[in-house]
């Protein structure tokens, strides 16, 4: 009956909700958290979300530096191949799970239905809304954590510029929402706690920007490890400079000018804005 009604839902969303009903709309609680309007629609696709054992999952909180890992993973799993790893855009050999633009753009589950596996999956749910069944399978976790500042004002920019979410106001009104939690899924303290205490009985690698940062080759080592892979050092080499935030901000398939200008208009802030950290964690 569940699954009837899902399929159901599918079918309409198309019909049911168009660009003016979430563009710049205000954040919808879902499960207590604030979500993206436009993403907060038939939620069953998330709770209800069939995972495969082989899916990676890509976790962070927003603005953390889920790009930058999610081409790190296709890289490495492309054995370095940068011809390859420009085969599609981010958002797409990546689909975001929860993603949803209806009429616009087609969800993030309907991408990773088409999917062949191993399947990259990117999400910034707070571990208590991840589908069970990525527990159930045992998925391979990653999870980037980022000082809380340096987030804060990469999220505010990225605010003013992403019509699916609220526009921000000022600096200072953003910053006391921020710090009460009330943005795009939730609060920062909660979201690195909470996937820090589930990484002591599932496989998460937790790793952070600012070690990123400051010695990629052995960041990107350790998720290497992770993922089973041995690749030699000229291919680690290769895989540091290709995602180096310089290359990646002139590359079309990951500096998102890809997506539609009516939705992330990069003239008020650029996707890959400064790729820099100002406080150690
Ligand atoms: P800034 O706004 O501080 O520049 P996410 O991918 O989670 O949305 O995170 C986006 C942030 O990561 C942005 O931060 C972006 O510039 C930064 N970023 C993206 N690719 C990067 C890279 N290769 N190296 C360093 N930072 C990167």
């Amino acid at each position: 009956m569940r699954s009837e009604e899902t399929k159901l839902n599918f079918l309409l969303l198309p019909f049911m909700t168009s660009p003016e009903d979430y563009l710049r709309q205000d954040w919808r609680i879902v499960h207590d958290i604030p979500m993206v309007c436009a993403f907060s629609y038939h939620w069953e696709r998330i709770d209800n979300f069939q995972s495969r054992p082989d899916d990676i999952v890509i976790t962070t909180y927003p603005k953390s530096g889920t790009t930058w890992m999610s081409e790190i993973v296709d890289m490495i799993l492309n054995d370095g191949d940068p011809d390859k790893c420009k085969r599609d855009a981010i958002f797409n050999k990546v689909p975001m799970l929860e993603f949803a633009a209806p009429g616009k753009m087609p969800s993030g589950t309907e991408k990773l239905a088409e999917k062949s596996s191993p399947r990259l999956v990117k999400t910034h749910l707070p571990v208590q809304l991840l589908p069970v069944s990525f527990w159930e399978n045992g998925c391979k976790m990653i999870y980037v954590a980022r000082n809380a500042k340096d987030v804060a004002v990469s999220f505010y920019h990225f605010d003013l510029m992403n019509k699916l979410h609220p526009d921000p106001g000022t600096w200072e009104q953003y910053i006391e929402k921020y710090m009460a939690g009330r943005v795009a899924y939730g609060s920062w303290y909660d979201h690195v706690k909470g996937w820090w205490e589930k990484r002591k009985d599932h496989p998460i690698l937790y790793l952070f920007y600012e070690d990123m940062k400051e010695d990629p080759k052995r960041e990107i080592r350790k998720v290497m490890h992770f993922l089973g892979k041995d690749l030699k050092e000229e291919v680690l080499d290769r895989i540091v400079y290709h995602t180096s935030f310089e290359t990646m901000k002139e590359n079309p398939t990951t500096n998102y000018k890809m997506t539609p200008n009516d939705v992330m208009d990069q003239s008020i802030s650029p996707f890959m804005r400064k790729g820099k950290y100002s406080h150690r964690h």
